[in-house]
Order: structure tokens, then sequence, then C-alpha cells
């Protein structure tokens, strides 16, 4: 089992070695071990030790009353459009300053987009498990695995992701694995993967998910130890199109790192691992994230909103232009006191416009932070750092990228780790009570 582990109550927290640029070794649970290069300790969840930090959850009830959401899928010409509009008020009727990026209309027409709906009920059918090729591991997460598969008819590739449902049940994080697949199932943009059909047994939950080959940001970026300013550049502003199209239908994405975006063939990211997606309208209390990642109001447990991408973002930029994040530390605790601190080192070979908009999405006071202020994202994207960018273009996969995989076929998993392939299938099987919560998966 490698780099992401969850905590809460009820288990003891499964530690990761982790120095830039050295391999961890984690290993536990019954789906198996691998060794993986990785940088980070793992993600984490505490909703169920929420007292821990400061501020309890029973505030969380929302004095917000959502006045409108909606959202629509068209099609003219052939061409997908988005079109999602929400607007919130309080008590008082005055909008919140949080929701003020969530009450613009965001709009785009993806004329190129393979697939206007990526999830199909009906695939269920002709897609069963018993048609599919298990090939290689590419993955080991949380409760389970990620393996490429090649369906034997249509022997084309995909990627499942394999649950331990006793594993999601001994974590509590039943409500988070449904919330990957609603979310999942209602999004369609190009730097996002499709899923396209989940289903379970009495041991596993699996999400069918198109097969990204090109590998992990992670391994791109520990393998040349920095990005290049415009390569940085250039997988940011992927990012911040898919983050704005996510918080657009208010679903805040909480886990961005590296280790969960993908290359395409062509060299575009894919975000992958939508454990920690919600769809928020106010605020929401869960500590959950990757600690390197996690934005304060997160560990103050003041509840938080799409304002923790942007900080995200700005941990991301940080990292692949310095080649580590900027708040790094063995244990998670000292992490946490670097991030509350605030004390940034700058190399001097970060450029001196990014150091800015980095500065910009690393602001504490998350009403100040880039992104979330009156303008939204449109303060992002018209920072000097981004002046090459024509956002118009972003989303059609125009910008050309920076590094092109070296893959030799759509099923291609030599840029992913080895993984051990075995005794994973060894997981408890469940009871029928057990798997009620499951029943739609
Ligand atoms: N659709 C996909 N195509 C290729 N690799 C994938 C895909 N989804 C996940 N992976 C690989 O599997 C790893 C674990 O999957 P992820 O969804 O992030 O699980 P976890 O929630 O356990 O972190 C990812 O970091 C990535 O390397
Ligand atoms: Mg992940």
């Amino acid at each position: 089992m490698s780099k992401s582990v969850l905590f809460s109550k009820d288990t003891s927290p499964i530690k990761a070695i982790k120095k830039p640029g050295l391999k961890a070794t984690v290993s536990s649970s019954s789906m198996g071990s691998s060794t993986h290069s990785s940088l980070y300790t793992p993600t984490l969840d505490y909703s169920s030790s929420y007292s821990n930090f400061g501020e309890s959850p029973k505030n969380s009830s929302s004095s917000m009353k959502l006045n409108q959401i909606s959202y629509q899928a068209q099609t003219s010409n052939g061409s997908p459009s988005f079109y999602a509009s929400i607007s919130a008020s309080n008590s008082t009727g005055a909008a919140s300053s949080l929701l003020n990026c969530t009450t613009s209309m965001t709009h785009f027409t993806l004329s190129d987009s393979p697939t206007l709906v990526n999830y199909d009920e009906k695939e269920n059918a002709k897609n069963r498990l018993e048609n599919l090729e298990f090939k290689t591991t590419v993955g080991t997460g949380t409760f389970g695995r990620v393996i490429c598969v090649k369906h034997k008819e249509k022997k084309d590739y995909y990627a499942l992701k394999i649950m331990s449902i006793a594993e999601v049940l001994r974590l509590k994080q039943t409500e988070h694995v449904k919330n990957e697949k609603e979310i999942l199932k209602l999004v369609n943009h190009p730097f996002i993967i499709k899923l396209h059909w989940t289903y379970h047994n009495e041991k596993f939950l699996y999400m069918l998910c198109e097969f990204v080959c090109g590998g992990e940001l992670f391994s791109y970026l520990r393998n040349s130890v920095k990005f290049s300013n415009d390569t940085a550049n250039f997988y940011a502003a992927e990012i911040v199109c898919a983050l704005e199209y996510l918080h657009s239908l208010s679903i805040i994405y909480r886990d961005l790192k590296p280790e969960n975006l993908l290359l395409d063939r062509e060299g575009h990211i894919r975000i992958c691992d939508f454990g920690f997606a919600k769809k928020v309208y106010d605020r929401t209390w869960t500590l959950c994230g990757t600690p390197e990642y996690l934005a304060p109001e997160i560990i103050q447990g003041k509840g938080h909103h799409k304002a923790v991408d942007w900080w995200a973002l700005g941990i991301l930029i940080y990292e692949m232009l310095a080649g580590y994040p900027p708040f790094y530390d063995e244990m998670p605790f000292q992490i946490y006191q670097k991030i509350l601190s605030g004390k940034i080192e700058w190399p001097k070979y970060i450029d001196l416009i990014a150091k800015d908009l980095i500065k910009k999405l690393l602001v504490s006071d998350r009403t100040k932070r880039l992104g979330t202020m009156k303008n939204g994202v449109e303060d992002i994207k018209s920072h000097k750092w981004f002046r090459a960018v024509d956002w118009e273009a972003v989303p059609y996969k125009k910008l050309a990228p920076p590094i092109i995989p070296k893959v030799v076929h759509d099923g291609d998993t030599s840029r992913f780790d080895r993984y051990d392939e075995d005794g994973w299938k060894d997981v408890p099987i469940v009871s029928a009570k057990n798997l009620e919560p499951f029943e739609n998966f």
C-alpha cells in the first residue's frame, strides 16, 4: 500500500517516510504493499477525530440559505456546453463573501470534447467484470488499487479502481467514496478523468475510468527535480481551468498534489482521485487532504470552502518550481506549524513573477486570497505570470504540452511504478447488512 492513507479515530496513522527525493515505503492492509517514491505524508481525513482541531463541527449547521442552483448541459452543433450558476444568502439576505466566486456564471463549450456523457448506466450490463482482462496495477491507494484492464471485446484499455469495502467501512469513508462516484458521474471536462461505470460485490467497490497512460506528474517532477517556469505555467493553466469548472458546480476538490495529476498520451493534465471532492454550498468542516497541501483554515478547523483549492494551487506551483513544497517536515504536526506561521523560504531560482502569484495564493486570510475575492478566478487568470496564456484555448487543449510521455500504445503502463500484484483479493467478505450503504454503487 502506498502514499495515501486516512487517519481516523480508530486507526493508528500509517507513517510514511518522506524526504524530498527519497523513496518512501509504506506498507499495511490487506490490499498488498508496494514501494513508491513519495515526498508526502499520507492523505488524511480527520472527519471522525474532529475535536483535535479547535472549533467543533457544532457550528457547521449553516446559516446560509441556498437561493438558486442551476446547471445545464446542452448540445448545440454537437458541442457540449455547460452552464452553472449558484447563488446563496445568509439570514440577513446578504451574500457571503465565501460564495462570491460561485455567484458568477461559467460557460464552457468543448467542441472537440470526445464525449458528452461519460457515465453510462447501460454500460454496466455490457462491461461486467468478466469482460475485463486484468493487466497491471498502476497505483495503490488508501483502501485499494488501480489496475489497467483491457476490454476483451472492445480491445480498449481502462483504469479499474478497486476498493475493499471492509477497509472503506473501517476507515469510515463510505460518504467520501459515494461522493467520489456522484461527482465523477456529474463532471465532464477535458482535464478530469472520465468515469464509465461503477459496480460492487461482497468484497469490493469498482470504478471503471478511462486509462490515462502518461503517468503521474509526480514522477516527471521527481525525475527532473524541478520544472522550468514555462513547464510549471502550462500545468498550472490547465489546473486553473479544471478547478474553475469544478468550483462553478460548487465542487471543491481538496486533494491537489502531483500524485493525483496524470498526463494523457499527448501530455495534457488529467485530474484523478475525487475521494475528497465534495459539493459544498457554504463551508465544510472535515479535515482531509495531504498535510503539505492543507490550507490554514483546514488545520484550524474554521470551516473551509473552495479557497482551499487556490491555496493548494499556490503550494503546487511552488513545488513545481522549487522541487519541494514550501512547508515541509518529517512530522505532520511540524508541517501544520509551518503552514500556520506562513513563513516561506524562496529559492533564488524561482521566477519573481511566479513568486508574486504564489504569495498571493498562499495568503492565510482566505478572504484576501487570490481566486476568492470579488473577481474570483479572473484575478488568477489575469495575473502577470499567466500573461502568455490564451485562456479561451486552454480547455480545447490548444496549449502545447511541455512533456510528451513516451508510451507506445494506449494501454502502455511503463510510465507507472511497479506494484506487487499478489494477495490483494484476500480481503474479508462484507455482510449483507454492511453492504446496504453501497446498494446503488
Ligand atoms: N484513470 C487512471 N488512469 C491511470 N492511472 C490512474 C487512474 N486513476 C488512478 N490512477 C493511478 O492510481 C493512483 C491511485 O489512485 P487514486 O484514485 O489517487 O487513489 P487514492 O484515492 O487511493 O489515492 C493514482 O495516483 C494514479 O497513479
Ligand atoms: Mg490519490
